[in-house]
């Protein structure tokens, strides 16, 4: 049998993260540029299967991993979904999303190895299945999960979403650009979630209202991409990042890479997914994509790429 890969993006919040686990809207779209790639081939008899993470240097044999373990609960999930035995197969992954920085690199790995694992036994999985199996380990990474990663990373396509119910197809009208930078500092969401979920529980009043204004926001960016009026979207990410930074998830450095892209000309900046380190995104005008970046990097930011989020 040959070597089969499959992929999937990463994925940026645009914006409404934190307060979709609260049940209010978010908008994300995927970052095809950047991706995990899972390749499969057939192993010797009694091999059973193992996971490469090439990135990581580690070896998982599914078998007896625990069951906490990401990788070896994502083949399980798909083992048990398709009710068919672990294959003898060695499964190599490897991903340019880096980890613990707000793209979804867990969430992408999950639904590249399931895409890989089910081609490898003959299945094609549809798109809602492989979101809710990679659902389920998004569960592992933090407790409480909205979707919206396994929705974006499955699908590829932008989303706008609530919690608990199908994602919304919308249109992207005019094509547009972001700048996504990365603060070289780690950060869990599964911390970060943690530690909003014990503010909002001190203090219910205000958080609530905080994350129905962000929801506020998402509902107020859909409008803008569905219509083409980019440019308005510029003080709702710039209003997003205040409200984030009131919860407690940005930090110094992350406002730092924000105030820089904004004076180097984008129209508008925020920190993406968790927070509390991780990346930026800053929404550009074609003619500033250069120096926007070569600002952000002045600013400390440890990479820095360039996506397009085409129409739809
Ligand atoms: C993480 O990419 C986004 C958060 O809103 C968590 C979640 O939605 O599960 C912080």
């Amino acid at each position: 049998m040959p070597d089969i890969t499959r992929s999937a993006p990463g994925k940026v919040i645009l914006c409404g993260e934190h307060s979709v686990v609260y049940g209010y809207p978010a908008i994300a779209v995927p970052v095809s540029g950047l991706r995990a790639r899972a390749t499969i081939s057939a192993a010797p008899s009694g091999s059973g299967l193992r996971i490469v993470a090439a990135d990581l240097n580690e070896t998982v044999q599914v078998k007896t991993a625990l069951p906490t373990h990401p990788l070896a609960a994502i083949a399980r999930g798909v083992l048990a979904h398709l009710a068919l035995p672990e294959p003898d197969a060695t499964l190599t992954l490897r991903s340019e999303v880096p980890i613990a920085a707000g793209l979804g690199s867990g969430t992408t790995v999950s639904v590249a190895v399931a895409r890989a694992l089910a081609a490898h036994l003959g299945q094609e999985l549809d798109t809602e299945t492989v979101s809710a199996l990679a659902y389920e380990v998004e569960k592992i990474h933090h407790g409480t999960p909205s979707g919206i990663d396994n929705t974006v990373v499955a699908y590829e396509r932008p989303v706008y979403f609530v919690k608990g119910q199908p994602p919304t197809p919308f249109t992207i009208h005019t094509p547009f650009h972001l700048l996504i930078a990365n603060s070289g500092i780690p950060s869990a969401t599964r911390h970060t979630v943690a530690a909003v979920r014990q503010r909002w529980e001190a203090n219910r009043a205000t958080y609530e209202a905080y994350f129905k204004r962000m929801g506020d926001i998402a509902d107020a960016a859909r409008e803008h991409i569905e219509a083409g009026q980019i440019k308005h979207l510029a003080p709702l990410l710039d209003e997003n990042h205040a409200l984030l930074r009131d919860i407690g998830v940005s930090l110094p450095v992350l406002d730092q890479l924000v105030s820089a892209a904004r004076e180097a000309g984008a129209w508008g900046a925020k920190l993406t997914g968790g927070g509390g380190g991780g990346n930026v995104i800053a929404l550009v005008p074609p003619a500033h994509i250069e120096t926007v970046t070569a600002a952000l990097r002045q600013a400390g930011a440890t990479q820095v790429w360039h996506t397009e989020v085409e129409s739809h």
